[in-house]
């Protein structure tokens, strides 16, 4: 079959992948050009790559997806400009070591967003310029980090501000996991809620779809995307993947009954959460405009490492082989 999935999807929204700029030049690179149509770099863009020193930007891995993008006609989602993990080691403190007020952190958050966004004007069509934001936990609201404890909320009204004055044509998104648990959907609703009656330039709601085999339910699925939408926002599924153990995020170790292995239950499972998943998005082709996997292969997924280490993982719809599982066929054939 020469088609591919944005080939299946192109009447409904681009089908984008995280990449590295080595999986670009690895034998992943036939499948990501039949296949995808839209790109995200996995860590490359990220503030403690991209950004190591102050003032010292590392451009070339995030450049070689960039051009790997423009070469292949493929769109280009930035990821992402504010973020508390995967920050530079400066980022927070002075010359001796204490922590910068502020006024200087907002300095320097402004002038991460204006160099790196600037750099990609015209080439990267939509930022996920907040990321992680809400906590996960009912009974607070922000997620407490260096950013929320020297800056309280307004650093994320300010991030929206710094990039839409870079690039007024990009689409900027807040980005974020676990969106459909009601609670944490609440929590986020009611911020973007609160940025967009103050003008604050926001244009869409990144739902990252760390999912798996037992969650989300269909219901759930929907009612997170109706949520969204009735804001006047964009809704993207922006680091879909469909994990075969079940989602529990504050895990650390593995559990002895989990098998390591792609049995056939786990596969039975994931083919109809895939289907679900594509028949809902398909149903919301209006407000659904793209949707992005997170790597491409089960050859090798960031779940292998995480939320524990040494517990493989099976969570994408290219199995270890780059050939496409039978979850493949369920989301291109309908
Ligand atoms: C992950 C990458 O896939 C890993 O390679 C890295 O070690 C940690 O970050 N939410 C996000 C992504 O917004 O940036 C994360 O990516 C996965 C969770």
């Amino acid at each position: 079959d020469n088609k591919g999935l944005k080939d299946y999807y192109a009447g409904y929204f681009p089908m984008g992948v995280a990449v590295s700029p080595q999986v670009l030049k690895g034998p992943e690179a036939e499948l990501i050009r039949k296949h995808f149509n839209s790109l995200t770099a996995e860590n490359a863009m990220k503030m403690g790559p991209i950004h190591p020193e102050e003032g010292r930007y590392n451009w070339a891995p995030a450049d070689a997806i960039v051009n790997f993008a423009q070469e292949n006609g493929m769109r280009m989602r930035g990821h992402t400009l504010c973020w508390h993990n995967q920050t530079p080691d400066w980022l927070f403190v002075d010359k001796d070591g204490k922590t910068v007020s502020k006024e200087v952190l907002l300095q320097r958050l402004k002038a991460h967003i204006t160099e790196v966004v600037t750099r990609y004007k015209g080439k990267i069509y939509a930022w996920d310029v907040v990321n992680e934001v809400i906590d996960d936990n009912d009974s607070k609201f922000y997620r407490d980090s260096k950013w929320y404890s020297i800056c309280g909320e307004d650093f994320i009204a300010k991030a929206f501000q710094y990039a839409h004055e870079a690039d007024p044509d990009a689409l900027l998104f807040y980005n974020d996991y676990n969106t459909e648990s009601p609670g944490k959907r609440d929590r986020i609703h009611q911020m973007v809620t609160a940025l967009i009656d103050k003008g604050v330039p926001i244009h869409g709601i990144g739902l990252q779809g760390h999912w798996s085999i037992y969650e989300p339910s269909e219901r759930e699925l929907r009612f997170s995307i109706d949520k969204f939408a009735a804001l006047g926002l964009k809704v993207q599924i922006t680091e879909l993947d469909v994990s075969v153990y079940p989602l529990e995020h504050s895990r650390r170790e593995p559990r002895p009954d989990e098998p390591n292995k792609f049995t056939p239950e786990m596969e039975q499972k994931q083919i109809t959460q895939y289907g679900m998943i594509f028949r809902v998005l398909r149903n919301y082709k209006d407000s659904v405009t793209g949707v992005t996997f997170w790597n491409v292969s089960d050859k090798h997924s960031w779940l292998d490492s995480f939320p524990v280490r040494d517990r493989k993982n099976y969570p994408l719809l290219f199995d270890q082989n780059l050939q496409p599982k039978k979850a493949y066929w369920k989301v291109v054939k309908f």
